[in-house]
């Protein structure tokens, strides 16, 4: 798949916060599950999004334009971030929430990328449930497949899916490291703007 993706709008505070009328999809999970780094493998560059092995890298809402097509990734900051002071955590939460309440219109689609490694932690289930409020259709990724065994995935994935409410061909297995699961995502998010 053949997509530039430019960085165009960088938002640290509300003020800021203006939303761009093209469609977009945002990334969404918690604070180091791979979003940053899930953007540099669709864009095939590696130093496009900062990435840290330290959580709470992300400080800002990205807007990432993609072309030819026209629509925006948005690359939003990790959630549940233990080591910055609460007020910070505060701050961000507040950030992405208005940032999902004014985007209704334009905002078609949710990435929400899930830890292989770990079973359904409380604030994914706070980020689903509130983002079936929207009725934001949901892809769910899962990262980091290249850390762990078949077993370790078959085990999350059968925890996920009733939550979710999908079945296995509804999630995306994906490795930033290896690439796999690129394409299937690629072709997830153009159905998802090519069906508006
Ligand atoms: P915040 O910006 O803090 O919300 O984190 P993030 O979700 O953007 O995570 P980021 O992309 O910065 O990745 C966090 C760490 O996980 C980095 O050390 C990455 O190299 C590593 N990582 C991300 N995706 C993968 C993957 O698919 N495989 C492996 N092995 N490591 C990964
Ligand atoms: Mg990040």
């Amino acid at each position: 798949m053949n997509k530039e993706l430019k960085l165009t709008k960088t938002i640290y505070t509300l003020d800021q916060l203006t939303v761009e009328s093209y469609p977009q999809i945002a990334l969404a999970g918690r604070s180091n599950v791979g979003k940053s780094s899930l953007i540099n493998c669709l864009a095939g560059r590696k130093k496009l999004a900062k990435i840290s092995s330290s959580p709470g890298k992300t400080r800002s809402l990205n807007f990432y334009l993609v072309q030819p097509d026209n629509f925006y990734l948005i690359d939003l900051p990790g959630y549940g971030y233990a080591k910055c002071s609460k007020k910070e955590r505060e701050k961000w939460a507040k950030l992405i929430t208005t940032y999902f309440e004014k985007a209704q219109p334009y905002l078609k689609g949710v990435i929400v990328l899930l830890d292989s490694r770990l079973s359904p932690q409380t604030l994914d289930l706070e980020l689903i449930s509130y983002l079936k409020q929207y009725n934001y259709p949901i892809v769910p990724v899962f990262t980091k497949i290249d850390k762990c065994s078949q077993k370790q995935i078959s085990t999350t994935t059968k925890q996920w899916l009733p939550i979710l409410n999908m079945s296995i061909k509804d999630v995306i297995l994906f490795s930033s490291k290896t690439g796999k699961g690129k394409q299937s995502l690629w072709v997830r998010i153009l159905n998802i703007i090519r069906s508006i």
